[in-house]
């Protein structure tokens, strides 16, 4: 498991080395501790609908996802914090990385949060769209099993992790054009996401068990398909409400571009992540399989950058 660390990086505190080791022994991954680290950044709101340097709608499409952030995370941070506070996450390595978890997922939401209030100020009426993902998310609290709301945030880790990986896999999805605190915000967030990739999926191995145990397999794959049939039809529909809102949504030029970065040959994010996406469905899946550390390494320039002051 990974190091012991109670850090939080700050300017103050500048050091970034993630841990990890191979684990030996059944479960055969990589474990990674997570870092907190608090980073602030400036972004230019005035550029908030022109900040990608691939124009309006690549902007829409990343502004988007935010508005599923902050109450996101909060379901995520809950439904793993459940089984720390109820006693059955004993391993004091998986107790750190579940604090580390929280840490970072904390940090994102601040960031989104200040994101999507100047989604709101430029009239993109965020507070409503999030309106809509709290209520779906408080009707999942109710309507499901503590397990069953960890294997949920299973499922939109392991998407969030699939599409960390493309951002850091091809930067030129964020080319180097746009503006610097947005591109190294979700650059940073992307990281992070990778970093802390497994923590949910031990704790969920941990507290509901294995894939050796039929129930188990089932209830994180219908989470999986359930999640996502879920969270891709409201992307649509907030992302062209945006698009309308801004006045671009006949802008087929725009359009086009965005749909060649997701779907088309430079890089088409989501097409060529669709085989990483089915892993998930593969008995014995495990987020660490996909060994990407490599780019945890990046961390170190950001901290630079962008660690808070005070
Ligand atoms: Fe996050
Ligand atoms: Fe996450």
């Amino acid at each position: 498991m990974g190091k012991m660390s109670n850090e939080t990086i700050t300017a103050k505190n500048l050091k970034s080395k993630p841990q990890s080791k191979p684990i030996a022994g059944p479960k055969q991954h990589i474990n990674v501790n997570p870092i907190r680290r608090d980073l602030e950044f400036p972004f230019d709101f005035n550029r908030l609908s022109d900040w990608h340097g691939d124009g309006r709608i690549a902007s829409h499409f990343l502004n988007t996802l935010s508005l599923f952030f902050p109450d996101g995370e909060q379901f995520f941070i809950d439904s793993v914090r459940h089984y720390r506070t109820n006693g059955t996450i004993t391993d004091k390595a998986l107790l750190e990385e579940v604090r580390n978890f929280i840490g970072q997922e904390a940090m994102h939401r601040r960031e989104h949060i200040g994101l999507n209030r100047a989604m709101d100020k430029a009239g993109l009426n965020a507070k409503g769209k999030e309106k809509q993902i709290l209520a779906i998310l408080k009707f999942g609290r109710k309507a499901f099993s503590p397990a069953y709301q960890l294997a949920v945030t299973c499922a939109l880790e392991h998407l969030t992790a699939t599409l960390a990986d493309g951002l850091l896999r091809w930067e030129e999805l964020i080319p180097e054009s746009s503006e610097p605190a947005f591109r190294d915000g979700w650059r940073w967030h992307a990281l992070e996401e990778t970093e802390h990739k497994g923590v949910a999926y031990d704790v969920f191995r941990e507290a509901v068990g294995t894939d050796a145990n039929p129930k188990v397999y089932a209830m994180r794959v219908s989470a999986h398909v359930l999640a996502n049939a879920i969270f891709w039809p409201l992307v649509v529909a907030y992302m062209a409400d945006i698009a309308r809102r801004s006045g671009d949504l006949t802008d087929i030029k725009g359009w086009a571009k965005a749909a060649s970065i997701l779907f088309g040959r430079k890089p088409g994010l989501l097409r060529k992540k669709v085989p990483e996406w089915f892993h998930y469905f593969k008995p014995g899946f495990h987020p660490w399989q996909l060994d990407n550390r490599e780019y945890l390494s990046r961390a170190d320039k950001l901290v630079e950058s962008y660690a808070k002051t005070a």
